[in-house]
């Protein structure tokens, strides 16, 4: 399984491009409102630090508009995907871009039926939220395997990019179901290293090495 960052903080993104871990980002209107800075500077300086797809989302919603911005994203860096809300502009704005090869990320699913027309569309990604139907007393993860079922029994290659991650679990749950990809928050990507007995084991193992008196160089 992928995974990619969802923030558009820069300093977090080298700390974890540097993991070698890293094969990707996403971001949204609000992660770059949150960060405070120019858009396409950030997605400019994004793109330079890891050379996984980097998702730059629309801000229009009709298809025309869509379209001219998308050319503009695009022409940041090779490894820019044009993010476009799932709506029928959107797909439609999905549809002609990855017939012109661009890659696209639909963002904002919240039903099988959703991800079913932007596999139609052609999209790269399909990007589920889960914490955000869990926030709704929905089941997130049942969303993620029913995309996975409806995708493998037709064959579509548009990768399902689990979003709105809250949790370790969440990632956990994604990986067993088949998710191809798992965008996470910084905090909790660095927390799936995290468990109290590696902690307490690894301590263990250093203080009796110590009483050895050897060193290893
Ligand atoms: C995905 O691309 C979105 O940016 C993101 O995962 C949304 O997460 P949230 O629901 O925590 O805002």
């Amino acid at each position: 399984m992928k995974f990619f960052v969802d923030t558009a903080d820069t300093a977090e993104i080298k700390e974890l491009e540097a993991t070698g871990l890293l094969d990707g980002v996403t971001t949204n209107p609000s992660l770059i409102a949150k960060s405070g800075r120019d858009f396409k500077e950030v997605i400019a300086e994004i793109c330079a630090i890891t050379a996984g797809d980097v998702s730059a989302e629309v801000a229009a919603t009709d298809f025309d508009t869509m379209i001219k911005e998308a050319h503009v994203l695009r022409a940041i860096a090779d490894n820019v995907v044009i993010k476009l809300p799932l709506t029928f502009d959107g797909l439609k704005a999905c549809k002609q871009l990855s017939e012109d090869g661009t890659k696209t990320n639909v963002t904002l699913c919240f039903s099988a039926n959703q991800a079913l027309l932007a596999a139609k569309a052609g999209a790269t990604y399909i990007s589920p939220f889960i914490g955000r139907l869990d926030d709704i007393h929905a089941d997130g993860l049942e969303l993620i395997r029913e995309i996975r079922v409806i995708y493998d029994n037709y064959g579509y290659e548009t990768e399902i990019l689990a979003a709105s991650i809250r949790t370790p679990n969440h990632v956990k749950e994604c990986a067993i179901i088949g998710a191809d990809v798992a965008t996470v928050p910084p905090a909790t990507l660095k927390g799936l290293v995290k468990h109290p007995l590696t902690d307490k084991g690894l301590d263990a193992f250093l203080s009796d090495w110590a009483k050895t008196g050897q060193t290893i160089l």
